[in-house]
Parts: structure tokens; C-alpha cells; sequence
């Protein structure tokens, strides 16, 4: 789990339909449209709910099904990211992982979608796995990587040398012993910004939801050698499994589900 891995290619990405963003860039739409197995399209895209479009150094997901629906990007160097590492709004999060003076956690973020909290535990001095098991999340999440590694901007840098990506589901892994698993599991009664409401718009287009798969995820959790796991969760709504937390840490929106092992 230490080493970035490939894209595998193959693996079905649901409703996605790959599009030049602009002239030239065909060639590479194809490359990708190949590696995610989808077909590539112009104009007649009905049929796909999300389209990533392709630009000559740049990729972002737009839904198709919604009136002018904004881009979703991922990169760790914008404004907001930015913005959320300067307002402290990244303290609760560093404290349900358990990051201290001095000290902190390796953690394997087991449900990296953008990569947002794997951005803000790199950026607190985390060694970061990102798994991530949609093949066009894990493709965005790969170029962010690569970008990040010659930003400009030297936190940037330093927070993306602490993190790696694996695209796989989670439930298939066994982490190492002793890391801090942190599971943000997609939840439809999410309160938040409309920055946050429009990703997690993408994000939900993307997903072919199984039946108790959060269930799922958190067993798997709770039996690896892991020496917590973290548990994001709408602050009104039931611990997973109705599994009462060893503490919680506490947002306005959100709280953090802490299950020390
Ligand atoms: C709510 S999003 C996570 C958002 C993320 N915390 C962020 O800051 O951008 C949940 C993500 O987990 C992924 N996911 C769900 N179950 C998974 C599994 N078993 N293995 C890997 N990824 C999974 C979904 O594809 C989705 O991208």
C-alpha cells in the first residue's frame, strides 16, 4: 500500500461519456477514453449523466443531466482548498485522526473521492493512502497528484509527497498494522456549501450504489489491524451500524465518529 499504482483500465466507469475540451486535445480524450474503457463522444452525449472533458493538461467532470452544471475539478492548489487550510477548518478533522504536536498517524482514506480530507490530512503532516475505487475519480485524482508534485506553491508540494494513490475497492485491502482508517462514506442528507452540494452532485451521478455497502466498508474496517478508525458522518444521523464511537468530535454540519481500537 506504500507505492502509487497504475489506473487499471477495463474496469467500467457507469454513466460517462470522455469529450474534447478543445481543439487538439482528441488524441488525448481517446488515450483516456481507452484506459477508463469508455467510448469517446462529440456532440451526443445524451445518454451519459456525467461528461469528463479532456483539455490538453487538464481534465474536470461536469453532469450532463443538469442545467448548467459547474466543472468539478480536482486540484489542490485552488482557492478553496487554500482557503480551508488557512481557516482552520481542517482542525477537527487532524484531531479525530489523532494528529498532535510532534506526532502524526499514517492513515489509509479508504473513500478518497475528490481527495479533499486526503488533501488536508497531507497538508497536516499525514502519510496519506487514497483509495479510491471509481476509475474517472481515481484518473482526476492521479493528474491532481502529478500537478501537485511541481506546484508552484511549496505546502502543496510537501503535502502531496505524503500522499499516494491506489484505485481498488477498500474492502478488497488489507492495511498495515497500526495505521488510522478514515471512511467518508457518500450520504445523500449532506448539509454544506454549494461548492460542497455540487461535487457531491458528481459524485452521486458517478456512484451505482449496492445495498449496504456502508455497512460493508465499516466491518471491513473494524477488522483490520488499524489502531482507529474515523467515521464522517452528518452531525444529526446514527453512528454507522447504530455502533456507538469511542468519542466524537464535533462540527456544525458534520462530526467525526472515532473508534479507538
Ligand atoms: C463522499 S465521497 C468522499 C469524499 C472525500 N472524503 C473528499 O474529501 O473528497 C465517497 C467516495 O468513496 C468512494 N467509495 C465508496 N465505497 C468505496 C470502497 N469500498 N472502496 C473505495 N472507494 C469507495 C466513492 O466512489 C466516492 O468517491
Amino acid at each position: 500500500m506504500t507505492n502509487s499504482e497504475p489506473i487499471s483500465a477495463g474496469m467500467g466507469s457507469g454513466p460517462v461519456a470522455v469529450v474534447p475540451a478543445e481543439r487538439g486535445a482528441e488524441a488525448r480524450a481517446r488515450a483516456v477514453a481507452r484506459q477508463l474503457d469508455v467510448a469517446v463522444q462529440r456532440d451526443n452525449h445524451q445518454t451519459a449523466s456525467v461528461i469528463l472533458y479532456v483539455g490538453h493538461d487538464d481534465l474536470w467532470l461536469q453532469r450532463a443531466d443538469v442545467a448548467q452544471a459547474s466543472p468539478v475539478r480536482v486540484d489542490f492548489a485552488s482557492p478553496r482548498l487554500q482557503h480551508r487550510r488557512r481557516s482552520g477548518h481542517n482542525e477537527l478533522l487532524g484531531r479525530a485522526v489523532g494528529v498532535k504536536a510532534g506526532e502524526s498517524p499514517r492513515v489509509v482514506d479508504a473513500t478518497a473521492g475528490l481527495g479533499r480530507d486526503a488533501y488536508v490530512l497531507g497538508d497536516l503532516g499525514c502519510e496519506v493512502t487514497l483509495v479510491e475505487r471509481s476509475p474517472v475519480l481515481a484518473l482526476l485524482l492521479a493528474h491532481a497528484l502529478e500537478r501537485a508534485r511541481i506546484s508552484s506553491v511549496e505546502s502543496v508540494r510537501a503535502a502531496a509527497a505524503r500522499m499516494c494513490l491506489r484505485q481498488a475497492d477498500s474492502c478488497s485491502l488489507a492495511v498495515p498494522q497500526g495505521v488510522v482508517i478514515y471512511l467518508d462514506p457518500m450520504f445523500s442528507q449532506r448539509r454544506g456549501s454549494a461548492a460542497a452540494k455540487k461535487d457531491l452532485s458528481v459524485l452521486q451521478a458517478l456512484h451505482s450504489a449496492t445495498d449496504n455497502e456502508d455497512s460493508q466498508l465499516f466491518e471491513w474496517a473494524m477488522a483490520q489491524p488499524a489502531r482507529r478508525v474515523v467515521v464522517k458522518r452528518p452531525s444529526k444521523a446514527p453512528p454507522l451500524q447504530q455502533r456507538q464511537p469511542s468519542h466524537a468530535i464535533m462540527g456544525k454540519a458534520i462530526r467525526f465518529d472515532v473508534y479507538a481500537r
